[in-house]
């Protein structure tokens, strides 16, 4: 059993069209013709044209960070994961922590989500976390339960296009992060859980990223632990003297 490490940039609502298109290219310059870890970028819907055209003949992967949940009909302003993956887009982001927290989702809406992506074809990159006062009031495990049941829709032809990223949500954007050892801990409960919900052999199989304030001094120490199968990076993923040690830091397996 091996897992490949997966580092991706979410890039959130930032850079402009000739920002993310440059960025795009050093990153395909970064991760060269490594083939001992995948790294996968997520930039804003407008740019995502622009950036599949800089990292053409490169092997970075295309992410969208958010998606709806239909094939097509009458959603103004939403975009179809179907129309993600007609534009070239390989992997699509859903649940993160501030389309739940700031826009208001539902763990119902994302479970829908991530169904309508697996038929689309897409890979889907579950994102999980709990706030600082769950935290505090030692709920951590009964979140990442509730909000991991979204996979219950998952058929088992489509387990190798899923991964999990956990964000504590009082570590993203902060500066605070987990340390290795809280991270890993909420990474084994959650393979124990995606065990229980898709199988053991899925469990062991399922990369599960760790995001909130990754950074180059920190990278390294996050990725060494044993769960921790990758880092979703927010902030440092936006300048490439940042996020280039970040996929160094990736072991090598
Ligand atoms: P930061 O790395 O800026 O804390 O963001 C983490 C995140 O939300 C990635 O999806």
């Amino acid at each position: 059993m091996s897992r490949k490490p997966v580092i991706a940039g979410n890039w959130k609502m930032h850079l402009t069209k000739r920002k993310a298109s440059s960025l795009a290219r050093a990153v395909a310059a970064a991760q060269g013709s490594v083939e001992s870890r995948r790294s996968v970028v997520f930039p804003s819907f407008v740019h995502l044209d622009h950036v599949r055209r800089n990292l053409r003949n490169s092997n970075v992967v295309l992410g969208a960070q958010n998606c709806w949940c239909k094939k097509e009909g009458a959603f103004t302003g939403e975009v179809s994961p179907y129309m993600l993956r007609d534009m070239g887009v390989q992997m699509v982001l859903i649940g993160h922590s501030e389309r739940r927290h700031v826009l208001g989702e539902s763990d119902a809406l994302i479970s829908d989500k991530v169904k309508v992506a697996l038929k689309a074809k897409l890979e889907v990159m579950l994102c999980i976390g709990e706030t600082r006062e769950e935290r505090e009031a030692s709920l951590t495990f009964e979140v990442l339960a509730r909000q991991l049941k979204a996979l219950k829709v998952v058929k088992p032809a489509q387990t190798d296009r899923v991964s999990v990223a956990y964000e504590p949500v009082w570590a993203i954007g902060t500066g605070l992060t987990a340390t290795p050892q809280m991270a890993q801990q909420a990474h084994a409960e959650t393979r124990r859980l995606v065990a229980q919900l898709l199988g053991e052999e899925t469990a062991a199989l399922i990369p599960i990223l760790y995001g909130g304030s990754v950074n180059p001094g920190n990278a390294a120490e996050l990725l060494s632990q044993p769960d921790v199968d990758g880092a979703l990076v927010g902030g440092a993923s936006l300048k490439i003297e940042d996020f280039e040690p970040i996929l160094a830091a990736a072991p090598t397996a």
